[in-house]
């Protein structure tokens, strides 16, 4: 087995799944029409039990939500309703389209090419009307299987070697990965996309979890064959890839049987034939923790990373004040949110860039980023049309609160060209790039750090999503050319690698202001 510690394996994972203007060119792949990947994972000889339907409002301002979290020893446990809530606010189906092929289900975050290929799982004691037991989310029905009765939050609490949220949590959501459904289409490059798509995902559980008053942590520390077992999956197939612990309860749970026996369950193939990528799976065993002593080594790192003092000319962000900040609640925001298809070349304004910001970086409860309120991602901006801001290169200081000028300019065609040739990002108001210093983190959390890192990102990002349309703006996730972003970011970014990008402005559809 390849020791989480020796991080050439995450490293070499990133070089070898870097886009840039030739290997997109000369990839010969092409979807497979008649080959598509279902969907939605589905147990056919499990009853289904639906969930409540009708939803209850919480009424939380969205811009609150994402930008806050309840304490951690605040006594909460979710009931149905609430459990309801927290899984169709994060993965629910909030829109369906037809198309030639058939219906096409949106979700309520954003996913790489709307393949969906994050599955959750429940593992929790009893709750007020669920009893207790490990069930399997099925979006299309809006309801649980049943995989196990039984308390097992203590296999749980082993496999992440005593973490203290997961040992007082009422509720743990388990997110795996399935390869095929996303590789389909994105090939080797689908193991970044885990990280994207779960933490987008995550971004809205978490504002869900602070606006029911629960709450919430993110761990990335558990011993991976434990948690896939638990669940039943096939680890060459679908992986566990984040845990969020919900709700605090002082009771511990009951100690784990010393062998979590298989379920065998059968499911429905996804595909006539998946292709296998070995790569990921390569890079995600060379990720994998292997004993509690390993587990908890690995959440003691400090992850403390500060840019450079600003040496350039800066400007102060000026977001807008608790009263003038609007307050459209966050299921209201959730259910409008979907990707801008195109932007019209129309500016945003300072303010609402700098609430963009500010509140989507304050930071993410997560067992990788200690002490709390550290963040992996530096954020990189091309600013195109914003209003009380001059057109150029920026990147955002966190902890300062301000923008620092890298150079200005009208960088359109380079934000267009850097977005993968695509013209959302030369059209939007700001793209926002999250650069990585990769060496230090894979450093000081092995191979496992890419998967923190990716996912980080994808939680940030799915916070300017939320912050975007909770202030009537449009967004969408982007790809980019690697090596290209770090050029021209640098000097200033020199050594980081290309992380993910998010663009930002009005949708051509609809009117601004
Ligand atoms: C990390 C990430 C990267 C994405 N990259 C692109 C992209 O390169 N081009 C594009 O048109 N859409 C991109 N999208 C948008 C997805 O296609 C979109 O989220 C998906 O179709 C689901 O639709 P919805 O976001 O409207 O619900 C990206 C989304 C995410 C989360």
């Amino acid at each position: 087995m390849t020791d989480n510690r020796n991080a050439e394996a995450a490293w070499t994972y990133h070089q070898a799944t870097k886009h840039s203007y030739t290997s997109i060119r000369i990839n010969p792949h092409f979807m497979d029409w008649s080959n598509q990947p279902l969907p939605f994972k589905i147990y056919p000889t499990l009853e289904l039990m639906r969930l409540p339907g009708a939803l209850r409002q919480t009424g939380v301002a969205a811009l609150s939500a994402i930008s806050e979290s309840v304490p951690a020893h605040t006594n909460a446990s979710p009931d149905l309703e609430a459990v309801a809530q927290l899984l169709y606010l994060s993965a629910g189906i909030t829109r369906k389209r037809n198309y030639p092929g058939g219906e096409l289900y949106f979700r309520a975050a954003a996913s790489t090419g709307a393949l969906y290929e994050v599955e959750l799982y429940l593992v929790c004691g009893g709750l007020a009307n669920l009893d207790a037991g490990v069930y399997h989310f099925a979006p299309a029905e809006f309801g649980l299987r049943k995989l196990r009765a039984g308390d097992d939050c203590g296999v749980l609490l082993e496999a992440t070697g005593g973490e203290p949220a997961i040992a007082h949590a009422p509720l743990i959501i388990v997110c795996t990965c399935t390869y095929w459904r996303n590789a389909w289409k994105y090939q080797d490059r689908t193991y970044r996309h885990f990280g994207w798509d779960n933490g987008t995902l995550l971004a809205n559980l978490l504002a869900a979890a602070a606006a029911l008053g629960l709450p919430a942590r993110v761990v990335c520390g558990f011993l991976d064959t434990s948690v896939n077992r638990l669940l039943d999956v096939d680890p060459q197939r679908e992986v566990a890839f984040s845990l969020v612990a919900l709700g605090h309860v002082a009771a511990l749970p009951p100690p784990s049987l010393a062998e979590i026996p298989p379920l065998g369950l059968e499911t429905v193939p996804l595909s006539q034939r998946e292709v296998d990528y070995p790569l990921m799976r390569e890079m995600h065993a060379a990720s994998s923790l292997d004993s509690p002593e390993e587990v908890q080594a690995w959440r003691g790192y400090t992850s403390k990373m500060d840019l450079p003092p600003p040496a350039g000319t800066t400007l102060q962000l000026q977001p807008l004040s608790d009263a003038e900040m609007p307050r459209d609640p966050l299921e209201q925001v959730i259910r409008r949110r979907g990707s801008t298809r195109k932007f019209a070349r129309s500016p945003i304004t300072l303010p609402q860039l700098s609430t963009l910001l500010e509140r989507a970086s304050r930071g993410v409860p997560a067992d990788f980023l200690d002490p709390p309120g550290t963040q992996l991602n530096d954020l990189y901006l091309i600013v195109n049309s914003v209003e009380g801001l001059p057109p150029g290169a920026y990147v955002f200081h966190r902890s300062r609160g301000l923008l620092e000028c890298l150079k200005q300019g009208n960088f359109r065609a380079d934000a267009g060209y850097l977005g993968l040739q695509q013209e959302l990002s030369a059209d939007a108001a700001v793209a926002i790039f999250f650069l990585a210093d990769l060496r230090p983190i894979l450093r000081g959390l092995g191979n496992r750090g890419y998967r923190a890192v990716q996912l980080e990102a994808g939680i940030l990002g799915g916070k300017l999503y939320l912050a975007a349309y909770a202030q009537r703006l449009g967004a969408t996730g982007l790809t980019f050319f690697d090596d290209d972003v770090t050029r021209f970011f640098s000097p200033h970014a020199q050594g980081k690698s290309a992380i993910f990008l998010v663009a930002i402005g009005h949708s051509a559809r609809q009117k601004p202001g």
